[in-house]
């Protein structure tokens, strides 16, 4: 049997992830599933016809789903359901402002995806992220490997693109990394940054690098301020669709994801932004990194804002 991978939700997040996917050429079947009739299946549509431009085989399925499950069928079979459902923040609002309009839409989606993809490894991207994968992986009941969050990608690509704009070097020369949450407790890492294998900090004065761990950071309202509706896609649907390919592809890479932290830096029974490798089985461990002090500090104090929100959502 192909790979087959389901994006749930056809907002601008889920179509561009569902793009980015069928454009891979690795998968046999790439779904997209909406509340909204007819958006999935036009999009699917658009997506086929781009194929002979494009170059790729893969199919898209596009289905409208229904409040009682209905559609769900479509989804049966896949390696990977990416969790785009939900709304979007406004301009002023902080992810947390959706966490009860979300979680009732997330734990909605998730008893169908335990319901007719039982096997699938679940990438979630609804906000608040962390929160959200938490329940995610309550309302499925899977094993907490086969549930993560796409935050910390995301969030390194936008620390990686200031530096390496702030300094005018390629991105390819720049590493950063970003743990904690994907939200106010978000940890970027300056002291496992390097500018072509140089140590950040020998390269940029430590004004400059608070300046742009502040504005990665904000780096989702700094988008959201400026389309005024909706958030950001384009960075989000790379990080995500990376991560389904991953898993896809059985590759073990490292990558910054939110995973269940069960020990590591000290810290036990939270889902955070954490490294971890990826393969088949979603997790395959999560890895810790050598951090200062004060990042272990910061990760600590990001996974107890995460524990008391994510205690929250369990009843939501
Ligand atoms: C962002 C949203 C998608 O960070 O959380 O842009």
């Amino acid at each position: 049997m192909g790979k087959k991978v389901t994006v749930v939700g056809a907002g601008f997040y889920g179509s561009t992830t569902a793009q980015r996917l069928a454009e891979y050429d690795i998968f046999d079947t790439v779904v997209i599933t909406d509340i909204i009739e007819g958006k999935p299946e036009g999009l699917a549509l658009d997506l086929n016809q781009s194929r002979p431009i494009e170059g790729f085989e893969t199919r898209v399925v596009g289905v409208t789903t229904g409040k009682n499950g209905e559609g769900y069928e479509a989804i049966e079979g896949s390696d990977v359901v990416v969790i785009t459902a939900g709304l979007p923040r406004k301009p002023g609002m902080s992810r947390m402002d959706l966490l009860e309009t979300n979680a009732k839409i997330v734990r909605q989606v998730s008893e169908n995806v335990a319901k007719y993809a039982p096997n699938a490894v679940v990438i979630v991207v609804s906000n608040p992220l962390d929160e959200m994968t938490a329940l995610a992986q309550i309302a499925t009941q899977f094993p907490k490997n086969r549930v993560m969050g796409q935050a910390g990608m995301l969030d390194t690509a936008r620390f990686t693109h200031f530096v390496a704009e702030a300094l005018s070097v390629p991105v390819a020369s720049v590493k950063t990394l970003t743990l904690g949450s994907h939200g106010d407790t978000m940890v970027p890492v300056p002291s496992r940054s390097t500018v072509d294998g140089k140590p950040l900090r020998e390269v940029m004065p430590a004004e400059q690098i608070e300046d742009l761990v502040v504005r990665t950071r904000n780096g989702g309202a700094e988008v959201v301020a400026l389309l005024k509706t909706g958030s950001a896609y384009f960075a989000p649907s790379a990080a995500a669709a990376r991560m389904a390919r991953a898993v896809a592809t059985d590759s073990g890479e490292i990558m910054p994801v939110c995973a269940w932290v069960d020990g590591e830096y000290g810290i036990s029974g939270v889902y955070l932004g954490v490294e971890a490798e990826i393969g088949r089985e979603g997790v395959r461990r999560v890895i810790e990194t050598p951090l200062d002090d004060d990042e272990i500090a910061s990760l600590k104090a990001a996974a107890e804002a995460v524990r008391a929100k994510q205690a929250d959502v369990a009843n939501m």
